[in-house]
């Protein structure tokens, strides 16, 4: 590539959008442009005292500054993302979106996200940008980053799909996020008060990430699956895993088997891993969310016994889960390795 990229970050001061700083202000490929918040007095300083000579900007100076081709990355709700992304993409530039605005087809979107689908948009112009199984191409304009509970859970979901290796009638997702997972905009149940020292499962049948993998592994592997998601609020900030439990079709299955559906699945993939749970003890370091807390990286491990299929999956929320995932899907669309400007850095 000739020139870094100019990249602009719109919820610039939310959780997504810090990383997300955090990870294209060391991009070898990205000029950090331009960073926009709500409020017209932010200074960059305030929330990143070490950063300098990014200006802060709003929506419409971005739309009269950026050139075609610049990107614009929205780590915003999905309501702001369903109406300025068409904006940026009028305007030329390519838009990475971290909302769930655009995960589903207009007439699917329903209740999960009561939004207008925008006049001129095309959803077959979308990609989505579950990694490593899409892979956006260099002409897109529009990618839509999959959910942080959406993530965790493919990666342990559609390897087995793929391989066809599980019953697909009923498939326990039991998901469990930290308390970034739901933003940083105060609400009275995520003060600290109320979530330390607690425990509690939440919008049950009810997850707009439900749909989400639903549709995405019907589009993936042609596979209906009939899922029983249950997310789960814990009491610290960064770090979400899924557990997950299947049957086998065969009685038979063995850990051999189980483990080459995931490794042939991420064989070419930097940034999962996999392992079995060890037969002793039944213990996977790599599974754990402390081990994943601040990088890019999942964390899978796996066991079978007697057709029952166990897999957990470990992604931090605001990595995997949005922010570095949101730069493999910019690596992808301006043509870089996968792992451009990813390396490791501990906590966020
Ligand atoms: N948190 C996660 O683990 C996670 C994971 C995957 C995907 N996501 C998705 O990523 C997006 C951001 O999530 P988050 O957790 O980072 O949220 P957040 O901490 O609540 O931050 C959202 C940001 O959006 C900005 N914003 C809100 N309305 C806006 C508008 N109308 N115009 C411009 N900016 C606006 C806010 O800016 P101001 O601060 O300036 O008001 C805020 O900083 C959401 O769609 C979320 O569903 C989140």
């Amino acid at each position: 590539m000739a020139s870094q990229t100019a990249v602009y970050i719109v919820g610039a001061r939310g959780y997504s959008g810090q990383v997300l700083v955090q990870l294209c202000q060391r991009h070898p490929e990205i000029k950090l442009a331009g960073l926009c918040v709500t409020d017209a007095s932010w200074s960059p300083s305030e929330t990143f005292p070490f950063l300098s000579g990014v200006p802060a900007l709003d929506v419409d100076s971005v739309l009269n500054t950026l050139s075609k081709d610049d990107c614009v990355f929205l780590a915003t709700p999905a309501g702001a993302s369903n109406s300025l992304a068409p904006k940026f993409l009028d305007a030329g530039a390519k838009v990475i979106d971290l909302s769930g605005a655009f995960r589903l087809p207009p007439d699917e979107r329903g209740s999960w996200y009561p939004l207008d689908w925008p006049a001129d948009l095309d959803f077959s112009s979308i990609a989505f940008g579950i990694q490593p199984f899409d892979s956006p191409s260099q002409q897109t304009r529009l990618v839509s980053n999959p959910g942080c509970y959406a993530t965790a859970s493919m990666l342990a979901l559609i390897p087995l799909l793929k391989a066809s290796l599980i019953e697909t009638d009923w498939v326990v997702v039991d998901a469990k996020s930290g308390v970034t997972g739901a933003g940083r905009k105060a609400t009275e149940s995520l003060l600290f008060s109320e979530v330390d020292e607690d425990f509690r499962a939440y919008r049950v049948f009810k997850h707009q990430h439900q749909p989400e993998i639903e549709y995405t592994c019907q589009r993936l592997t042609g596979q209906e699956v009939s899922l029983q998601f249950t997310t789960h609020l814990v009491p610290m900030k960064q770090g979400l895993q899924v557990s997950l439990y299947a049957k086998s079709k065969s009685t038979s299955l063995d850990i051999d088997t189980l483990l080459k559906a995931y490794q042939d699945a991420f064989e070419q993939d930097p940034f999962v891993r996999v392992e079995a749970f060890e037969s002793d003890q039944g213990e996977s370091v790599l599974a754990k969310t402390a081990m994943v807390k601040g990088s890019p990286y999942a964390g899978i491990a796996c066991a079978v016994s007697k057709g029952q299929v166990f897999v957990s999956c470990v992604i931090d929320n605001l990595w995997k889960g949005a922010a570095s995932q949101a730069i493999q899907n910019f690596n992808a669309i301006y043509g870089l390795d996968s792992w451009s400007g990813l390396v490791e850095v501990g906590d966020s």
